[in-house]
């Protein structure tokens, strides 16, 4: 099997670059596993499984159903620096990035079948080359045996103004305490939920990015990668 290195961790912590990153330098794949979940996410809300307010209760089966339906392909893409997804043979817009539809991903991520129904798609992605797999579950559920396991974390507040800056960056506004409140909300669900709950592999590193930028980051776990 091919080398897997795991970056795990809540929203906002900066898995994203230093997953592209990692992923360029070493010639691997990189596996943006949120995306998978957004999307379901996505689906669940156009087929009216998911409600904005997540109050309604939803039908499980109905959504292992959509989400066994969806044929869903990778495809890095130089220019944008990010993995572009195909749905169905059809381009998923950046629209599936935005927080409401982080908010509908991790409704439909606390279901075991959900869960389930997309593991074999992340692991057969470990058997054509190395893979860079950004997460929540990746070192302790889906690749358990991978080779580097990171689990980076930061703050709320801090994770809360990046999200604000790069929201800023891409010329859309943004309101701090509004999502500062979603990114707890997140965090709460994701935490808390039974079946793979966020939290650090036993053997993984845990970094704290509060006070570190980018660039820090991104040499810490290249240098966990190394050793
Ligand atoms: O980019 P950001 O960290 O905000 O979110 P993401 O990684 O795209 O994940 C969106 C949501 O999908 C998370 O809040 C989780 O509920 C869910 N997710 C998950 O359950 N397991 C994963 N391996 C990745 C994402």
């Amino acid at each position: 099997r091919y080398p897997v290195i795991c970056i795990d961790g809540p929203s906002g912590a900066g898995k994203g670059t230093v997953t592209w990153r990692l992923a360029q330098s070493l010639g691997y794949q990189l596996l943006d596993s949120g995306a998978l979940y957004r999307i379901v996410g996505l689906k669940a809300f156009e087929a009216g499984l998911v409600s904005a307010d997540a109050k309604r209760p939803i039908d499980e089966e109905a959504l292992l159903q959509l989400t066994q339906s969806l044929d869903i392909v990778f495809v890095p893409n130089n220019e944008s620096g990010r993995v572009d997804i195909l749905v169905n043979g059809e381009a998923v817009g950046e629209q599936v990035r935005n927080e409401t539809i982080g908010g509908y991903a991790s409704q439909i991520a606390v279901f075991p079948k959900v869960r389930q129904a997309l593991l074999e798609l992340q692991q057969n992605m470990a058997t054509r080359s190395g893979l860079v797999a950004d997460g929540r579950d990746m070192g302790t559920v889906v690749f358990p045996d991978a080779d580097v396991k990171v689990f980076l974390t930061a703050s709320a507040t801090a994770r809360a103004e990046r999200r604000v800056a790069q929201l800023l960056r891409a010329g859309q506004t943004a309101d701090f305490e509004a999502i500062l409140n979603t990114i707890k909300a997140r965090d709460e669900r994701d935490e808390n939920r039974t079946t793979a709950p966020s939290k650090p592999a036993e053997d993984a590193l845990v970094l704290d990015s509060s006070m570190l930028d980018a660039d820090t980051v991104y040499e810490l776990v290249k240098k966990q990668c190394q050793d």
